[in-house]
């Protein structure tokens, strides 16, 4: 789900795709071993958390190879006609990018299967006795699937990716790497300071260290800077209410929850998001995996728990440690 104004800061080229270097050094030599063979690439089925580089990568990966690529979002593919004409205009050799693969129809994955498999599709036409099957040849195409939520994949569909490649967490020297390049896109100065500050506070995740980046040039803007000095990144994020880690008023929110309300855990994710008055799926998906990460939370058979950390953090006591 990028965000519009992000399309400029995306890289296009493999050089300007900035850490993940081992899946980068394991999708190098797939590229490599069936651009050698004359063959298309293998279905890549990629995951992780919002925002890591999955669908930048799927562009890179069309950008490098010289592919035609095809988005689709799992959604918008209701039907099995709408997975029939994606599927029959593709060009041999393309990619077709389903991001969201978790969100696709159930009677849709399964035309993927052969589709996947032999890069055939299997029309079933009419309805009862009357009915009849068609075989459809396709291209030869690669999928490249992106999701958030790799459990929800039934284990068929995962099955038939060649290879499932998971995005992390960025190195702060990364994003380090990242924010100077976007702000040579942004044509505004970064002050090494600032970049570090930003850095830290970005959650390790290009996407938001990028929209940090336009937020606190927003402030230099305002003071008619051209710099973004610490004292502005500083300024910025007080007035956003960004602390140290990056965490804001929401993620502080769910650890000051689980440690006075919950008495420092164990909570069930729908007990916390209920205290919190937030979707179970945003403490899941949004708030949870970075506080995890960073060690503030950890995530017990019965549920969630605050970490010593959790309460340094807070600036609070810790009751008694040999019962965290
Ligand atoms: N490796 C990278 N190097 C430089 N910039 C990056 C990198 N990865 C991502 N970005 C920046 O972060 C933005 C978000 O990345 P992207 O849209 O690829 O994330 P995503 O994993 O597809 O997220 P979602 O799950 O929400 O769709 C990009 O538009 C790009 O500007
Ligand atoms: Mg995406």
């Amino acid at each position: 789900m990028a965000s519009l104004p992000d399309t400029n800061l995306r890289p296009k080229t493999w050089s300007e795709y900035v850490g993940q270097e081992q899946l980068k050094g394991n999708l190098d030599v797939i590229i490599k071993a069936a651009r050698k063979r004359g063959e298309p690439l293998e279905h890549l089925l990629f995951y992780g958390n919002s925002g890591l580089g999955k669908t930048t990568m799927a562009h890179v990966i069309a950008n490098e190879t010289g592919a035609k690529v095809t988005t689709c979002a799992g959604p918008q593919l209701e039907r099995v006609g709408d997975i029939a004409s994606l599927l029959t205009n593709l060009e041999e050799g393309s990619i077709l990018f389903l991001d969201e693969c978790h969100r696709i129809h159930k009677s849709v994955t399964e035309m993927l299967y052969s589709a996947m498999e032999d890069y055939t599709l299997h029309l079933v036409i009419g309805k009862g006795p009357m009915a009849r099957t068609m075989d459809i040849q396709l291209p030869r195409f690669t999928l490249i699937g992106a999701t958030t939520k790799l459990q929800l994949l039934s284990s068929p569909f995962r099955n038939r990716f060649g290879a499932t490649f998971q995005f992390n967490f960025y190195e702060l020297q990364h994003i380090e790497q990242i924010l100077e390049r976007s702000s040579g896109i942004l044509a505004v100065q970064l002050d090494p300071v600032a970049r570090r500050q930003i850095a830290e506070r970005s959650r390790l995740t290009p996407r938001v260290a990028n929209r940090l980046l336009k937020r606190v040039r927003d402030f230099a803007t305002i003071k008619g800077s051209s710099i973004i000095t610490p004292e502005i990144t500083e300024h910025a994020f007080a007035f956003l209410g960004i602390d140290k880690l990056g965490l804001e008023k929401g993620d502080r929110k769910i650890l000051s929850t689980i440690v006075t309300r919950f008495r420092g855990g164990p909570v069930g994710a729908q007990s916390l998001a209920a205290a919190c008055s937030e979707e179970e799926e945003a403490v899941l998906e949004v708030y949870e995996p970075f506080l995890i990460q960073q060690g503030l939370i950890e995530r017990t058979q019965r549920g969630r728990v605050a970490t010593p950390s959790a309460y340094r953090h807070l600036g609070l006591k810790l009751p008694n440690p040999e019962l965290i």
